[in-house]
């Protein structure tokens, strides 16, 4: 290819309005055309002064492009006879600065080098798999978020005071890597908690300190199963746990749930997985209580096929009209369950505290797999939410917030009723986070979630939940926890104008 060829297709992609760097541009769109070979291997760059010219830049600049493309394996320099692009396959080349941006490997192609470039590296199978099914919302804040608590009401000054503390006298210790597991005394403190609030059975040994119920679910999974193993999960079930599990390479099972949770049926017990997750306390999102008898037949039915049963105990501390109900895995005898929870209902979700209960034959083995996969941090604040849960603000702060989310919902409740009657019924059990509307059979919930949205009001369409949406039935997810009780109905009114809007022109 000749020079001129590449210096003209260099001048039309150079934007010096955009303001990113001259030098970055540069670096980057050589990068392209070597990874797509538009810059065969072996091919010569121009001289970094007649580049410099041509493209009205300082020759400086192309000598750190050249040097830079040179350290990363790009080209070659050698001394007299120019710069030249190196021979290793440079499609295998990764790791460099911008390895994450939008570097191409794209299919060979015959283009010219004017053709424009692929924008994205092409993703792996499993890659686009997770991004084609990604269930994440843009927005995590407003009326009517699911999941979201009130982070506004968490005690702002007894965490800065401890912060302070913490941080005025600094401790070398808390500032490095993480011990597998996390920190003892929160590993302590959580024990106790458990314990008592949960009947969760375990010594602080057990607990490992995560980033949340994902990392968590990750973890486990990453550790007792191998890609094509197969994990049963309800149906419906949270979409982000689901998410992990696919990207794992495991084989989903999805399993209908009743009024007494998880529902297999004997086909499905015919072939025991190596995996099951449940949501015992709350099923998510429907919100029914996994019956004692349910649970002891999991707990036997893993027991036999040598299965395990990953308890996601995401939100039970909220539960308005009784006690809170103890764990699956405090019926465990034979160590078969592993416990999952979070800080991000009952204090915030950007804390990214959670833990895991492993059993005691594995808890070693978890936490180092928790250091060697994630080389965990943080130890400075769960130094500050250890000494948060054991100063007592912690449960003063869940029973705060739980006699305020019971308002919530109540109001939530009334505003439904007052404009649906029995048309539209709300489920979800009496606990939680969120409830879920019903809508008639047939209908379109995305539709609505999306003409709610236009209304600045996010709700999650229920069918997104299961396995096949298109035959699921129809609903919506209405948060309800980060909604002050004033702007309860007033927003219901609004998403049901959306509700209204939508049956209508679909009818
Ligand atoms: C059922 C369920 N499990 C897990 C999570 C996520 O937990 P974490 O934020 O700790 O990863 C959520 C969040 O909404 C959830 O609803």
């Amino acid at each position: 290819m000749r020079a001129s060829v590449l210096s003209d297709w260099l001048a039309q992609r150079l934007d010096r309005g955009n303001g990113q760097p001259i030098y970055r541009q540069l670096h980057r769109l050589l990068q392209q055309a070597i990874l797509s070979r538009e810059l065969p291997a072996g091919a010569k760059v121009p001289s970094s002064r007649l580049l410099a010219k041509e493209l009205g830049i300082g020759r400086n600049t192309v000598t750190q492009v050249y040097e830079q493309l040179a350290l990363e394996g790009y080209v070659n320099s050698a001394t007299g006879s120019g710069t030249f692009v190196a021979d290793s396959a440079p499609d295998e080349i990764v790791g460099g600065p911008d390895a994450d941006a939008a570097i191409a490997r794209p299919a060979p192609s015959n283009s010219p080098l004017s053709s424009p470039l692929p924008a994205k590296r092409a993703l792996s199978t499993r890659g686009a798999r997770l991004i084609a099914g990604a269930g994440v919302s843009k927005r995590q804040w407003g009326a009517f978020m699911p999941g979201v608590p009130d982070v506004t009401k968490f005690p702002a000054r007894v965490w800065s005071r401890l912060h302070n503390k913490y941080w005025r006298r600094l401790r070398p210790d808390l500032l490095t890597y993480a011990p597998g597991g996390g920190l003892a005394s929160l590993r302590h403190a959580l024990a106790d908690y458990l314990r008592t609030s949960r009947s969760v059975r375990c010594t602080p040994e057990q607990i490992i300190i995560t980033t949340g119920i994902h990392q968590s679910v990750d973890l486990a999974v990453r550790l007792l199963s191998d890609p094509g193993d197969v994990i049963w999960t309800e149906d419906p079930c949270y979409w982000g746990v689901r998410s992990v599990m696919h990207v794992s390479g495991l084989q989903s099972r999805p399993i209908a749930v009743d009024e007494e949770g998880i529902n297999p049926s004997a086909d499905d017990l015919a072939q025991p997985p190596r995996l099951m997750l449940v949501t015992p306390s709350h099923q998510y999102p429907l919100g029914m209580v996994m019956s004692l008898a349910r649970r002891r037949m999991l707990l036997e039915y893993a027991r036999q096929n040598q299965g395990w049963i990953i308890e996601d105990d995401y939100d039970s501390e909220f539960r308005y009209g009784s006690r809170p109900l103890a764990s699956l895995q405090g019926l465990d005898t034979s160590g078969q369950v592993i416990y999952v929870g979070s800080f991000g209902k009952t204090l915030f979700p950007g804390l990214r505290i959670g833990y895991l209960v492993a059993p005691e034959a594995l808890a070693e083995s978890f936490a180092t797999a928790s250091a060697e996969l994630y080389r965990e941090g943080q130890l400075l604040q769960q130094a500050m939410l250890a000494e948060f849960i054991d100063e007592g603000h912690f449960t003063s702060h869940i029973r705060k917030m739980r006699t305020l989310y019971g308002q919530r919902r109540q109001s939530l409740l009334d505003a439904a009723a007052r404009r649906y009657g029995d048309a539209l019924p709300a489920v979800g059990g009496d606990a939680g986070l969120h409830l879920v509307m019903q809508l008639p059979p047939g209908s379109d919930d995305r539709a609505v979630a999306a003409a709610a949205l236009e209304r600045n009001i996010v709700v999650r369409p229920l069918s997104g939940y299961y396995a096949q949406p298109s035959l699921a039935p129809s609903g919506l997810l209405i948060g309800y926890a980060c909604v002050p009780d004033e702007d309860i109905a007033p927003a219901f009114n609004t998403l049901g104008g959306a509700i209204d809007a939508t049956l209508v022109e679909l009818a």
